[in-house]
């Protein structure tokens, strides 16, 4: 006997479903539950494809496999990116991920489905290393979209998540030594020794003085021709305690319409909110532009509303980054950069994923210091 979904939206087909089933054994609950979904539909199957920042190589693979397993977009989207938020080695997402200022990891993270355009979203979440997976747990058992801080937390532990310490060693190492380096005149000393650890060493030599954001954004088409798509980042490296970017925001960070296409981002976050990235692309392929053609224009957008000093470089360029990436109703992908040099991921159902070069605006010399 299954115990009944708390609060559960009346429409939800997942009714039913216990609770250990939806925390334990996601990836199959959701490939399982979608396989009747698939089932029913009288859409023709098409060829599952994701598409992915770069950091999303095996994550584009598990969702165009949960796909073929049965999987919705959306569901198959948040599988994907599970893979990164585990990583502890990748320092952008989920599990090892860089904490704020104050040393504690807060996670953003949203979920929207093309066909109906139910999302959901979490931000300045502690705790728990899968934040889509709590997003997407907004969007499928309540009415509403996002839950931020304690309150996005104690939704997540009803549901029965684990709760952890999601600071790694790696990750402490390189807050600490970038906490005693803020400025000379700070209360902090550099550790002897510190700046030969090699995970410091290796933070140095990718981001300098740069402080990045990272971040994974997956979109995916599945078999019934249907659109789905997460995004999930640790956010801007040692951010302000509560600060929250792009990632979560609908119509920023992520944008779904069955109709048209399904877009997201990774970088600048702030920049990408005064756009309206992603919600852009998609306005943009609605208008007839490719899904590359759609980003290349958000980006030029990107542009001329970047008219503030502190963000320029000397040639009057935005002094930063920002990736979009897209499919469309059709199944084309697409992706571009502000700056050259970046690669997305692709997974089309029978092939190997693969990492694809991305559009971009400006070619990078050698002395440009643009994150
Ligand atoms: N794009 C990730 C962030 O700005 O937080």
């Amino acid at each position: 006997m299954k115990t009944p979904l708390i609060d559960a939206h009346p429409d939800d087909p997942s009714e039913g479903l216990s609770r250990r089933e939806l925390v334990a054994g996601a990836a199959l609950a959701t490939a399982g539950l979608a396989a009747s979904r698939v089932a029913r539909s009288a859409e023709p199957v098409v060829p599952p494809v994701a598409v992915a920042s770069a950091n999303g190589l095996e994550a584009v693979r598990r969702a165009v496999a949960a796909m073929e397993a049965g999987a919705t977009a959306v569901e198959a989207a948040v599988e994907g990116v599970a893979l990164v938020e585990d990583d502890p080695d990748d320092i952008t997402v989920g599990y090892g991920g860089l904490p704020n200022a104050e040393g504690v990891v807060q996670l953003d993270a949203c979920c929207m489905d093309g066909p109906t355009m139910r999302a959901g979203a979490v931000a300045a979440l502690e705790g728990f290393r899968h934040p889509a997976r709590v997003a997407y747990e907004v969007m499928r058992r309540t009415t509403r979209v996002m839950l931020v801080g304690d309150g996005a937390a104690a939704f997540a532990r009803s549901l029965g998540y684990p709760e952890e310490e999601l600071l790694t060693d790696k990750a402490r190492k390189i807050w600490l030594y970038w906490r005693a380096n803020i400025s000379d005149g700070d209360d902090w000393l550099t550790q002897p020794g510190e700046t030969d650890d090699p995970d410091v060493k290796a933070f140095i030599a990718k981001h300098g003085a740069v402080r990045p954001t990272g971040t994974i954004n997956l979109c995916a088409r599945d078999a019934a021709g249907n659109l789905g798509g997460t995004t999930t980042t640790s956010g801007l490296f040692f951010k302000i305690p509560g600060r929250v970017g792009d990632s979560p925001i609908i119509g920023a960070g992520l944008f779904v319409d069955n109709r048209v296409g399904a877009a997201g981002s990774t970088g600048r976050g702030e920049s990408v909110i005064q756009i309206a990235g992603a919600h852009t692309i998609v306005e943009l392929m609605r208008a007839g532009r490719s899904p590359e053609e759609a980003c290349l224009g958000a980006l030029e957008r990107m542009v001329d509303a970047t008219r503030v000093p502190y963000l320029l470089d000397g040639k009057g360029r935005p002094a930063f980054d920002v990736k979009f990436y897209a499919v469309d109703a059709a199944g084309r992908t697409g992706g571009a950069a502000m700056w050259s040099g970046a690669e997305y991921a692709v997974c089309r159902s029978g092939a190997a994923p693969a990492l694809v070069d991305c559009a971009f605006l400006y070619k990078r010399d050698r002395d440009d210091a643009s994150g």
